[in-house]
């Protein structure tokens, strides 16, 4: 008898053990995402309400999964929710995300390094109020395009050692409180399109480093930093591609490059409230 009821628990057991795996096979993404979770301290919209182990985790709001098996979490997408807490470290472990939004929220604290996240292609944090500085080691993140992080309160330099991947094509850090200069080593991202630093406390001169960026940068968006000293007559010639150009309210000072006339694809160029001699090209 009692030989039976053992079995009986075990076999139970067992089953369980069995549904569990079944419904939520992986457990590397279940715990991240719940970890995730758990970090979040207000949801005033009930976003995250059905975020439930009694589903499978592919089907709660905000996550996009492999369509095949196992079902890995591909997108992280919850803009907009007012969601408050912190951004945690955990979803370094989600090895199948390639987007990540949590744009207009209310994150704060410092952005989490994400270790293992390198099919992340897509990092939205804009508009919350996350803290500290930029992680160097989203180096990591091997196939990052786009990242933006304005809007948020971030400090410290453009992050230094910049070992940002070359795959990158947007950045926009625009309304934070990022200081010092831009790194050269800017000049290495040989497919980047948009340079979105507008409205920070960045100094020292024009990065000439961006001239290597030639054949890729669209749009350079510096304005409302302290920037200064002059820009080289060429100045329309290295960068033949450029579309946006925007730099007033910094301290840049001599000759307006006559060359910026011959940018014959600028189709916005503010150079206004700055120490510039000369007249703007017109476009
Ligand atoms: C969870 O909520 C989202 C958004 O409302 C919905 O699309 C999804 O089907 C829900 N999942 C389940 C299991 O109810
Ligand atoms: C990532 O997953 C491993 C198990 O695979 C776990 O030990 C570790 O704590 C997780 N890291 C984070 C930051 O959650
Ligand atoms: C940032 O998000 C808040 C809501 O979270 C909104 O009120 C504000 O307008 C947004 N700012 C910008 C510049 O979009
Ligand atoms: C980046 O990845 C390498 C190899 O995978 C690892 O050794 C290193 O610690 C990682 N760096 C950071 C900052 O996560
Ligand atoms: C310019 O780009 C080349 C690759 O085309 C790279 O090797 C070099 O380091 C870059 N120079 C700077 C100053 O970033
Ligand atoms: C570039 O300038 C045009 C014209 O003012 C504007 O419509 C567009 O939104 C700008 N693009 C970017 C990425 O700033």
């Amino acid at each position: 008898m009692l030989l039976l009821v053992a079995l009986l628990l075990l076999c139970n057991s067992t089953v369980g053990n069995v549904c569990c795996s079944r419904n939520q096979e992986n457990s590397v993404d279940l715990h991240a995402l719940l970890d995730f979770q758990r970090g979040i301290t207000k949801d005033p919209q009930g976003a995250l309400s059905n975020w439930s182990t009694t589903t499978h985790f592919c089907r709660w709001n905000g996550i996009a999964c492999t369509t095949t098996r196992p079902f890995r979490v591909e997108q992280l997408n919850l803009p907009g929710l007012n969601l408050q807490g912190k951004i945690t470290s955990s979803l370094g472990n989600l090895t199948f995300l390639y987007l990540l939004d949590l744009s207009y929220n209310s994150f704060a604290g410092t952005f989490p390094i994400l270790n293992h996240a390198q099919q992340l292609q897509y990092l939205f944090v804009n508009n919350n109020s996350l803290t500290g500085i930029i992680p160097d080691a989203l180096s990591n993140c091997s196939s990052l395009l786009s990242m933006d992080f304005s809007l948020n309160l971030l400090v410290g330099a453009f992050p230094p050692k910049i070992g940002f991947p070359p795959s990158l094509i947007y950045i926009n850090f625009e309304s934070n409180q990022l200081d010092g200069s831009i790194p050269n080593e800017i000049g290495q991202l040989q497919n980047l399109e948009s340079l979105v630093l507008g409205d920070n406390r960045l100094s020292g001169q024009f990065p000439h480093a961006i001239f290597n960026l030639s054949a890729s940068l669209r749009v350079l968006s510096l304005e409302k930093n302290m920037l200064g000293k002059t820009l080289p007559p060429n100045f329309g010639y290295l960068l033949p591609n450029l579309k946006n150009l925007s730099l007033y309210g910094n301290m840049f000072e001599g000759h307006i490059p006559a060359s910026l006339g011959n940018a014959l694809g600028l189709q916005l160029i503010d150079l206004s409230s700055n120490k510039f001699t000369g007249k703007i090209p017109k476009l």
